[in-house]
């Protein structure tokens, strides 16, 4: 943990992180793309997670929906780590103490699991189910589990400044 921490420390200190740190306007400005990232990102996982509820888009496909959506999800997160990393650089020693912080790492984890789960079980035999209005149980779960952990990543970031 020692070893964590002097990493911390030594990236709030680069370049980088203490720019960041040190400028008035750069850190609202990345936090207003990591915002725009929470927008790419939930809102097509939710649209997906939707249609895998079966409560909505149903005259579409499964298949259809994801590969609309999914490279809109990934470009999203890709937003997101890129923003996150920058935000987090510059308040690196605040955030190794903060529990809130690491809730939100281990949900992103969470949904990161619960999206590789669903691909390599429900989504595997997607061919004989994706025109049914109602997904099986194993992809609706998927769907429901998801926006809640969305709902969770999402609060748990606004939640860090106030911990
Ligand atoms: C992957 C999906 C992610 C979502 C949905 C998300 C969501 C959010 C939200 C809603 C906020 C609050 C913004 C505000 O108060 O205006 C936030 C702040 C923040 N996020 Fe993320 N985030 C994600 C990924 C990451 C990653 C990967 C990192 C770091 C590696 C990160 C680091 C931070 C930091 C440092 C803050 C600022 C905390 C503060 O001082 O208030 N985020 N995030």
């Amino acid at each position: 943990m020692h070893t964590l921490y002097s990493l911390c420390f030594w990236l709030e200190n680069t370049s980088m992180g203490s720019s960041i740190h040190n400028s008035t306007w750069m850190f609202p400005l990345i936090e207003t793309a990591h915002l725009f990232g929470v927008v790419i990102l939930v809102g097509a996982a939710t649209v997906l997670d939707l249609r895998l509820m079966g409560v909505a888009f149903k005259d579409y496909t499964v298949s259809m929906v994801a590969g609309r959506f999914l490279p809109w999800i990934w470009a999203g997160f890709v937003v997101q780590v890129v923003t996150g990393i920058l935000l987090f650089s510059s308040e690196a020693t605040k955030m190794y103490g903060s529990d809130v912080f690491r809730v939100k790492m281990l949900l992103i984890a969470a949904a990161g699991l619960n999206a590789l789960v669903f691909h390599v079980l429900a989504y595997r035999s997607v061919g004989t189910w994706e025109k049914d209005p109602v997904a099986p149980l194993s992809a609706r779960f998927a769907g429901t589990f998801s926006i809640l952990l969305w709902f969770g990543i999402v609060g748990a970031g606004r939640w860090i400044a106030y911990s």
